[in-house]
């Protein structure tokens, strides 16, 4: 459509729930809502203050560039039932050269929450390609999971956490990154994200972690060793420890529970199963307990729920896995017998595994348990 003027030069695409078409000047009361919006100052570039002025010289810069060949492709969304085509966002594609795009979105505060970002997404990457494009670029500050979600569910790879890669009003932001290429599936994800489903028992309660729970941190006390560095959470650290397993969790790398009192519901401690890509069906057990929640069988528990739902098959809500393996370093005892008690089985002891804190060597031990149908 290039050669006609702005805006019949947009083509309009829709999946029958969402419609991305031109913008308009009418849309410019909306633009300013929508930037002025605490989400969108958060997690974009959007300058602020934002006035109308700004919004009407946006609406010009979009028609300038449909009309130039290489320029930014900006749609308007909206819902595709509403006769009013009324502005809900916009979504825009940046191409870079030699079929490279990135792609960039934002809703107004009254599109969200309806799923229409995911529409949106897979129309314009979808054409992009049909444009002979080969790879489309997401990017977004680091923490954004509900921009993480929707390139997510449009089949994009995570590539990873990029330090200080984004800037806004000044100030410079870690940044994710993420792409797909042309061919790619774009209706599914390309790799699971992890849930926490709330697991009960004797008076634990497994839950997903929540930010409030850094009113339950407590200085670490116990084998320094034992634990891969960073493993444990502490008050000064809760806030980057909970923001990396969430991390992990959104690329399908592991997942994490809160371990909780059921009756106060007071974080306890952190139960995991960690995926083990190269081994289809098995997954890493590990747990620990805040100093305060030891010596009450927590960890028993918790390692229990944790493997029921790890072999329960995927129709039942578990993960239907075959073999959980654990590890626990020579000199730790109480999780060693966490283990026995669980029915896990020790296979192997690894020799000068990891330093004391005393500068002498630890071995680690390994273990595995199998489910009845494997063994
Ligand atoms: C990013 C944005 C476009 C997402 O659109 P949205 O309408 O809020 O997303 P939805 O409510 O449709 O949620 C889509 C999915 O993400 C999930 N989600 C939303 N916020 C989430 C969060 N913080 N953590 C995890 N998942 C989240 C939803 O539960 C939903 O999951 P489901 O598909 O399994 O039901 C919108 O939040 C927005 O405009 N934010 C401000 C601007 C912005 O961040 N732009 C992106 C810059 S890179």
């Amino acid at each position: 459509m290039t050669g006609m003027p702005f805006p019949a030069c947009v083509p309009e695409l829709t999946d029958g729930v969402v419609r991305l078409r031109a913008h308009r000047v009418e849309d410019v009361d909306r633009i300013v809502e929508q930037c002025n919006d605490p989400e969108s100052i958060r997690w974009t570039t959007v300058p602020t203050p934002y006035d109308a002025a700004m919004g009407r010289e946006f609406v010009e810069s979009i028609a300038a560039g449909w009309t130039t060949p290489a320029g930014d492709r900006l749609w308007a969304i909206t819902a595709a039932d509403d006769p009013d085509e009324v502005f809900m966002g916009t979504i825009d594609v940046r191409a870079k050269g030699a079929g490279i795009a990135s792609i960039g979105f934002g809703l107004h505060p009254e599109g969200r929450g309806r799923h229409l970002m995911a529409g949106a997404l897979r129309l314009a990457t979808q054409w992009w390609f049909d444009q002979g494009g080969v790879r489309m670029f997401w990017q977004a500050n680091r923490g954004n999971f509900a921009s993480w979600r929707v390139a997510w569910a449009c089949g994009f790879t995570f590539h990873g956490t990029v330090p200080e890669l984004l800037t806004a009003r000044d100030q410079a932001f870690d940044g994710w990154t993420g792409s797909v290429g042309r061919g790619a599936d774009l209706t599914r994800p390309a790799a699971p994200w992890r849930e926490s489903v709330v697991l009960e028992a004797d008076g634990i309660r497994l839950r997903p972690w929540r930010d409030e729970d850094i009113d339950a941190m407590e200085p670490w006390v116990g084998l320094e060793h034992a634990m891969p560095p960073g493993a444990q959470p502490t008050p000064e650290t809760f806030p980057d420890w909970l923001l990396r397993r969430r991390e992990r969790m959104s690329q399908g790398q592991s997942t994490h529970w809160c371990i909780a009192d059921a009756e106060s519901d007071r974080a306890m401690g952190d139960a995991v199963l960690i995926d083990k890509d190269q081994e289809e069906g098995t997954a890493e057990l590990g747990y620990l307990l805040l100093p305060s929640a030891r010596g009450r069988g927590a960890a028993t528990i918790a390692g229990r729920l944790v493997l029921e739902h790890a072999f329960a098959p995927e129709g039942e809500g578990g993960r239907g896995l075959r073999k959980l393996v654990a590890l626990t370093v020579g000199d730790n005892q109480a999780s060693a017998g966490v283990l026995e008690r669980l029915g896990f089985t020790p296979w192997g002891r690894e020799p000068a595994f990891c330093a004391r804190s005393d500068g002498s060597l630890d071995d680690a031990r390994h273990w595995a348990l199998l489910t009845p149908d494997s063994r």
